[in-house]
């Protein structure tokens, strides 16, 4: 069972996925993209999907280190999203995790390649030409993970819907597949990664992917509600984009209220497929799920 607090277990996977992303994402990389790269990767953000893979991957005894690779590899794909949805194009916005958005302090054109960079370095990294590092077969099923998690029926797909929502109200299904798939896509992905390390059989992967499920629409729905009530400085971004840029969001649908309950209900649904799950120790991907809904940035 697991001694440690959660605060402990978490110090310790960040340290050392600081120190695995640091090695990883090059310096060196062409005429100023590496520091781009770097800048908008390292030193800053929750690392949630980070602490999902490895929380996942823990509960299934799952293989350390494709489970690390994996982390860093989620977290690569979550910042290369957070460089592009602030550009000019998109959100534009102008402070990200406490500092200038990339494309502010880089440039637009510079910003794009870092995170066209960052897209394929993930890959990079769950496909090591060591020998041995990761056996073939649970890299390409690694891969496909994440690429259907970041792409047109994921992330990307979700930002699309996102941007063509601008000023027009959605109604609850509607948005529900947007956030789903802009922000739910990944965090389920975390979790299905981490999962994969190890050799858990269908039924418990099923109930493991349904609790990502959840806790990835509840996170989006949070941010809705964040967006609205928490402060800049606290945020690390922007507070009031939301409304400001006409963007439907949970609290624009149903109030800040129902949109509160919303999110305890998808907890307690992520709560109870763990409890299917029949797993000895999810003791942390329970206190990750509420993190997700009880935290204030
Ligand atoms: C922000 O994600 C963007 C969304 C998908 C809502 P996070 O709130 O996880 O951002 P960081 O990684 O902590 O900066
Ligand atoms: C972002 O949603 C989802 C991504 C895929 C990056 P938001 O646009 O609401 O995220 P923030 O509020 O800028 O972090
Ligand atoms: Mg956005
Ligand atoms: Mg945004
Ligand atoms: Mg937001």
């Amino acid at each position: 069972m697991t001694s440690a607090t959660l605060q402990e277990w978490t110090a310790d996977q960040l340290q050392r996925v600081e120190a695995a992303l640091s090695a990883w994402v090059p310096a060196d990389a062409p005429a100023g993209l590496g520091d781009a790269m770097r800048y908008g990767v390292l030193d800053g953000g929750k690392r949630l999907r980070p602490l999902l893979v490895l929380a996942a991957s823990q509960a299934v005894n799952g293989h350390p280190a494709a489970a690390l690779r994996a982390a860093c590899a989620v977290e690569l794909i979550h910042a290369y999203s957070l460089v592009h949805d602030d550009m000019p194009c998109m959100d534009n916005d102008v402070l990200r995790r406490g500092k200038p958005t990339v494309h502010v302090k880089f440039g637009q054109a510079q910003a794009m390649l870092a995170g066209d960079a960052m897209q394929a370095l993930a890959f990079e990294l769950l496909t090591p030409t060591e020998e041995g590092a990761i056996e073939p077969a649970l890299q390409a099923r690694l891969v496909g993970l994440l690429a259907r998690g970041a792409g047109h029926s994921g992330m990307a797909g979700g930002q699309a819907i996102d941007l063509a929502s601008v000023g027009r109200s959605l109604g609850e299904s509607e948005l529900r597949r947007m956030h789903e798939l802009k922000t739910g896509a990944l965090l389920q992905a975390s979790v299905d990664i981490g999962a994969a390390c190890g050799d858990a059989d269908s039924a418990t992967c099923t109930a493991l992917s349904r609790y990502g499920h959840a806790i990835g629409l509840a996170f989006q729905v949070v941010d809705d509600i964040l967006d609205v009530t928490q402060d800049t400085e606290v945020l690390g971004k922007t507070a009031g984009k939301d409304q400001e840029q006409a963007k439907p969001t949970y609290v624009s649908l149903m109030g800040l209220d129902a949109a509160r309950r919303h999110a305890h209900q998808l907890h307690e649904q992520a709560l109870a497929a763990l409890e299917a799950c029949a797993l000895p120790d999810t003791q942390r991907l329970r206190e990750l799920a509420d993190l997700v809904v009880h935290r204030h940035h």
